[in-house]
Formats: C-alpha cells, structure tokens, sequence
C-alpha cells in the first residue's frame, strides 16, 4: 500500500527517572532545539515511562519539572514547541492499549533494551517495562509524527513502531498511521560513560564521576573531564585512528558535538596533541556550553508554578491534537461511542 503524505510533524521525549545527562542533552535536547522551526515540534517529559521502574513520588514531580527546566533552558521554547508531561494526556495510555493488542509478543521478546534492563531479573520486572516500546509508539503515533529524533539507544523502539503502525495499518486495511523516521545523525548519538569507553553514559550509572550532570558546576565538569578514562597515545592523526580507541573517541565525539563540528574536524585540529593539552580544551569548551543552560535551569526551578503553568498549557495543545486521532483509531477499531 502506497502511504498518504503526512504533514512533517516532529516527536520526542525524556523520562524524568533520574537528572538529564550530556547524553540526553547532545543526542536529544541540542537536535530538539536545531529542529524547532523547521516543522511543528512536540516535547514530551515522558513520566508514565518512568514509572515503569519504582520512582519516588515527590521526586519524580521534581524531576518532570527539572527535565522540562531543560528543555526551556536548551532554548526550546513554549510558543514555538508544544511542551508538555505525558500524564497530562490520558491519550497516551488509551492508544498504548490498542497498540499492547497489534504488537506481537516476539517483537517485545526482541527488544535489547528490555533484555538489558531487566538483566537476570525478568521474572520480577513490572509488565509496564516489558510494554513500555507499545506505550513509546503510542507517543508518537498519537501525533501522527514523521520524525522522532533520538540517540541511537532508541532505534529498535522507533523501528518497532513502524512495525506496529504497518500491521495496525494492514490488519484494519486503513492507511492511518505514518511510518515514523528515527532521526539518529551527527557526532553525539551514543555518548559514551567517562569511565568505561564501552557502556552508554545514563542518569543511572552507579559512580557521579562516569557522566555530566546538566546540573554540574563548572569546577565539577572540569574535574570529571580531568579524571576521564582515556589512554597513553596522543591523538591520532586521522580519524581511523580511533577505531579502537572508545574512551578517546568519546571524548572527541563530545567535543564535536559541542562545537558544531566533526569528529574529522577535531581530529585536524589536534592531531598529535596529548590529553594535558586536549583535556583541558574539552573542559572549558563543555563549561562554555553548559554553564549557561544549568544556570537558566537553576532559576527556573526556583519557580516550580511556572513550569507547571508552561506543562499545562502545552498538554492543552497536545490534547487538542491527540484526542481526534485517538477517536479516529477508535472507530477504526470498532470500539462503540455513544
Ligand atoms: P531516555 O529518557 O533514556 O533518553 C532521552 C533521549 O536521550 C538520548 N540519550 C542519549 N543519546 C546519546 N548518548 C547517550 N548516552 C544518551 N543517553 C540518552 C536517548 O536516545 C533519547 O533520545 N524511551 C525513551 C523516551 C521516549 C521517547 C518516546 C523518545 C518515550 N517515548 C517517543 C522518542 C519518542 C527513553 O527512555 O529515553
């Protein structure tokens, strides 16, 4: 079936399960951010998904609120992006049911992530973890997005939603939900930890010092910088010389990243250099980009009913998108309305 065109309609999200990280803020908010302006974009602080690992309640209003402090501060901004938290739209929960029925259990059996959370563990995980990719594909499909840019952590989950739109398509022989394109470019969308080149930096590391907090002051980045893992050999002299080298490439990847430029660039710029003069570098150009945003985040968390104003008109917006689609779906479905 040859698909209808779909107006070009941006969709992502972060969980509030822990503070953001300078993964969440290279290979998601900074690109959230580039795309502001180039179609309709719509943020979400996914709440519902964090949930589905046991979170403290009044930490976890905190944190929806310090992700969307985030957002604003990155330089997103409410009259030109819809922001909102997840549980604000009941719309989310209702589509992730229909999709819980479309999904197959072989497709989630497949999911890495799962397997990687759940660890030996499976049998005493919540079932949300284990239906959690049907409830991302509900965000998404909800709105009718195209693009869904992401790290590439979330591939699978962006790939299992086209799966999942595909078969809702053909089992109901209607062409009504878009086949979504993960949006997963540029230097930064597997930002590693500074300890270990080979694990994913993430909000729940067990030490502080593998990740940067978007909170972090500047002497505590420098001093996370200056302790990186990294190894004896100076900067190769072409990018190929990096291949094997997952701490070093990290840290060129993330200085990449944070000056708008390629991994190659760097690698020109500083070709033969040491970490006593690269380290240092890094250090200053990440204080330069952060400083400001975790400033801006610290003022607007002093005003926790701002955010909370800002949250509640965005979700307003997304109802006002979500809701004739979820009642198409119903009706598509078979689902009676009075
Ligand atoms: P989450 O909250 O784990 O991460 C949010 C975003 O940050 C990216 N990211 C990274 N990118 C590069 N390097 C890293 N170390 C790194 N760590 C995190 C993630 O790829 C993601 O883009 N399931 C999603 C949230 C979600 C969602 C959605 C995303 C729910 N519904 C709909 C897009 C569309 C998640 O847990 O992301």
């Amino acid at each position: 079936m040859t698909q209808t065109t779909f107006t070009p309609r941006v969709f992502s999200g972060i969980k509030p399960s822990g503070g953001l990280t300078l993964g969440n803020y290279l290979g998601a908010i900074k690109r959230f951010v580039g795309m502001q302006g180039q179609m309709e974009t719509i943020y979400c602080v996914v709440d519902m998904h964090a949930i589905t690992v046991w979170q403290d309640p009044k930490e976890l209003a905190n944190m929806t609120r310090e992700v969307a402090a985030g957002y604003l501060a990155a330089g997103l901004d409410p009259a030109q992006s819809i922001l909102f938290n997840q549980s604000q739209v009941p719309a989310h929960a209702e589509l992730a049911w229909i999709f819980n029925c479309v999904a197959r259990v072989g497709w989630m059996n497949r999911m890495t992530q799962f397997k990687d959370k759940a660890g030996s563990n499976a049998e005493k995980v919540s079932l949300g973890l284990y239906a959690y990719p049907a409830l991302m594909a509900a965000d998404i499909l909800l709105y009718h997005a195209t693009h869904v840019p992401v790290g590439e952590d979330q591939k699978q989950h962006v790939e299992l939603t086209r799966d999942i739109a595909a078969k809702f398509n053909h089992d109901f022989a209607a062409d009504f939900f878009p086949l979504t394109t993960p949006v997963i470019e540029g230097p930064a969308m597997r930002i590693m930890n500074l300890r270990d080149g080979t694990k994913k930096m993430s909000k729940s590391g067990v030490s502080d010092m593998e990740r940067i907090n978007m909170t972090d002051d500047a002497t505590t980045i420098a001093k996370k910088f200056k302790k990186a893992k990294t190894d004896p050999e100076p900067m190769p002299e072409t990018i190929d010389g990096l291949a094997t080298r997952p701490e070093a490439r990290n840290l060129v990847e993330i200085y990449a990243a944070l000056n708008d430029m390629t991994a190659e660039a760097v690698i020109a710029e500083y070709a033969g250099a040491g970490w006593g003069r690269f380290k240092p570098a890094l250090a200053d150009l990440a204080v330069e980009k952060l400083s400001p945003i975790s400033l801006e985040m610290a003022r607007l968390m002093d005003d926790p009913a701002e955010i909370d104003r800002i949250l509640g008109q965005g979700a307003q917006k997304a109802r006002g998108i979500a809701e004739p689609i979820l009642r198409q779906t119903y009706d598509i479905v078979g689902l009676l309305r009075s």
